[in-house]
């Protein structure tokens, strides 16, 4: 009797506890197989600036912060690592260059973007080396192309995108990192006609539709794992206004092969489960910048899914 147990953790976005949180799941709930849905990268590069007295100064949430001595400055750097953001010291002369686009504000998010993830993923291998636990760490559509590149060099983790993984002697597992065109044109962002083509191409390959899990960073249209806010032409979101802002090319594929189970993120305030036909798609949501690492155990036999339940903690 095969017994798997899939965690399934989603948009950690550069958080620094909740990944070390992520880091610990798979031992905590005993899950043979770590699942990471998507979207590693943090939103934000925060200038630590390095003033002639030697305090450092860093605005971030609206607020400008003093460390005034290194304790000071490695809470500072703690804070800004805890909320997703990045960091990098410069001082007001350099800034200035970075602030006229003399200097490229872009590699510079980038490289912290590689350091961060370079560690975390040091950092997990670490941990995990000799338990058996697996990991999967799937880019989303918020994660630069680098950071495929960081997870390649890995003899642990693994990035499941382009393959068709087999999870036990049942289950296979198709990866997708896009999601259809959001307001913010991130980089994995694809037209709904160029992912339903993605999800073709995966879905041929797959032997046993039945018991195959769709491992899309993106949910299904419509299905109440996909609501966000309105937003408005300044991209602020309207409160107490919510839309489905999901895939509807993955909506139709869930409804045309009807796979066993779909592991979503990408949308952080929908939480939840929903049924597509005979499909389990579940979004366990995400609250990174709180610290508070969402997930979902799937228990899985060689019949189908035993059981599942949605964590926090
Ligand atoms: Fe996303």
């Amino acid at each position: 009797m095969v017994n798997t147990r899939l965690f399934l953790s989603t948009d950690v976005h550069g958080a620094e506890v909740t990944f070390r949180k992520f880091m610990n799941a798979g031992k905590v709930y005993k899950a043979d197989i770590m699942i990471m849905a998507g979207d590693l990268t943090g939103k934000m590069l925060v200038p630590l600036v390095k003033n002639t007295d030697g305090s450092h100064t860093a605005t971030y949430m609206g607020q400008q912060r003093i460390a005034n001595n290194t304790e000071e400055l490695n809470a500072l750097q703690e804070r800004i690592r805890f909320l997703g953001y990045y960091y990098f010291e410069t001082d007001q002369e350099e800034l200035h260059r970075y602030q006229s686009g003399e200097l490229d504000i872009g590699a510079k998010f980038r490289e912290q973007v590689a350091d961060v993830l370079s560690r975390w993923v040091g950092m997990i291998e670490k941990h995990l080396l000799g338990t058996g636990i697996r990991c999967f760490m799937m880019p989303g559509n918020d994660d630069d192309p680098i950071v495929d590149g960081i997870i390649a060099k890995s003899s642990y983790v693994v990035n499941p995108v382009n393959e068709i993984l087999r999870l036990d002697d049942h289950h296979e597992m198709i990866s997708i990192p896009n999601s259809n065109i959001t307001p913010w044109k991130c980089p994995r962002d694809i037209p709904e006609d160029e992912l339903q083509e993605l999800i073709e191409s995966q879905a041929s390959k797959v032997t046993d539709m039945k018991n195959c899990v769709f491992n899309i960073h993106v949910p299904p249209y419509g299905t109440g794992i996909d609501v966000a806010p309105v937003l408005d032409a300044e991209l602020h979101p309207q409160a107490g206004q919510m839309v489905p802002v999901g895939s509807k090319a993955v909506l139709e594929a869930m409804k045309k092969y009807q796979p066993l189970l779909g592991l979503h993120g990408h949308i952080h305030e929908s939480r939840g489960a929903a049924k597509v036909g005979r499909t389990l798609c579940i979004n366990p949501g995400s609250e990174y910048a709180e610290g508070v690492l969402h997930g979902a155990i799937v228990n899985l036999s060689e019949k189908g899914l035993k059981s599942y339940n949605l964590t926090q903690g």
